[in-house]
């Protein structure tokens, strides 16, 4: 739940997709990044030297995230759209990977940097205010597509809600909650089973 605003938008859609997984017998752990203080990446480049570690790692809760994500089956991320793009908090965590983005350039020399295989299926929910606007989740798909493969992921689908101001909004969309259930049913039934059952309950 990458939004700032506790019980907003994002997080209805996250917990409804976390229900979805949970009737369909798979555990969810849901996090708050909010929750999680990161420190903005400065550019400062100590990531840049071997061992390619991030001076604030030890005041924040960044490595933490990078953690938890790598432990999971299936990553969720759900978000506001902001300006045409993702929130600042959420954006600060995405800078902070610059550090595995350091090290493949470290590791693999002047030749181009070949990335990590993309084992790990990441899902989008994207929620915005504006009911239209053709580049209204460009920006914020593009940002997760370069991202994720430093984390050995990729995006592997998407949804985009629009016109979602208020909670209120979602709860008259019970079409899309219903397809959102299927949909996270049918990701259920793809992992694997020993995985599946595995890991915190979503509270
Ligand atoms: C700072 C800020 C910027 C926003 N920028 C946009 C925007 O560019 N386009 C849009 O459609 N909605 C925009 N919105 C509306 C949010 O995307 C929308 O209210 C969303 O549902 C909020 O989700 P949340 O409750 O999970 O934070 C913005 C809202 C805020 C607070």
């Amino acid at each position: 739940m990458c939004s700032p605003h506790a019980g907003g938008v994002s997080d209805t859609l996250a917990g409804n997709f976390a229900a979805g997984l949970v009737d369909a017998g798979c555990p969810a752990d849901c996090i708050a990044l909010r929750d999680h203080p990161v420190i903005p990446c400065t550019g400062c480049a100590a990531c840049a030297r071997p061992p390619h570690a991030c001076v604030f790692a030890p005041r924040d809760a960044a490595e933490w995230l990078f953690a938890r994500f790598a432990e999971a089956p299936l990553v969720v991320l759900a978000s506001p759209i902001f300006f045409y793009a993702l929130p600042a908090h959420f954006k600060a965590w995405i800078d902070r990977g610059q550090r595995f983005w350091a090290a493949l350039q470290g590791s693999q020399g002047p030749e181009p940097v070949s990335l990590p295989p993309r084992d790990k299926p990441v899902l989008a929910l994207l929620a915005a205010g504006r009911p239209q606007g053709e580049e209204l989740f460009s920006g914020a798909l593009r940002t997760l597509r370069w991202f994720l493969p430093l984390l050995g992921a990729q995006l592997a689908d998407s949804r985009c809600f629009r016109g979602l101001d208020r909670v209120e909004d979602v709860e008259k969309r019970p079409e899309d909650l219903k397809a959102m259930r299927e949909w996270a049913h049918a990701w259920a039934r793809r992992l694997p089973a020993t995985q599946s059952r595995t890991g915190p309950q979503c509270p």
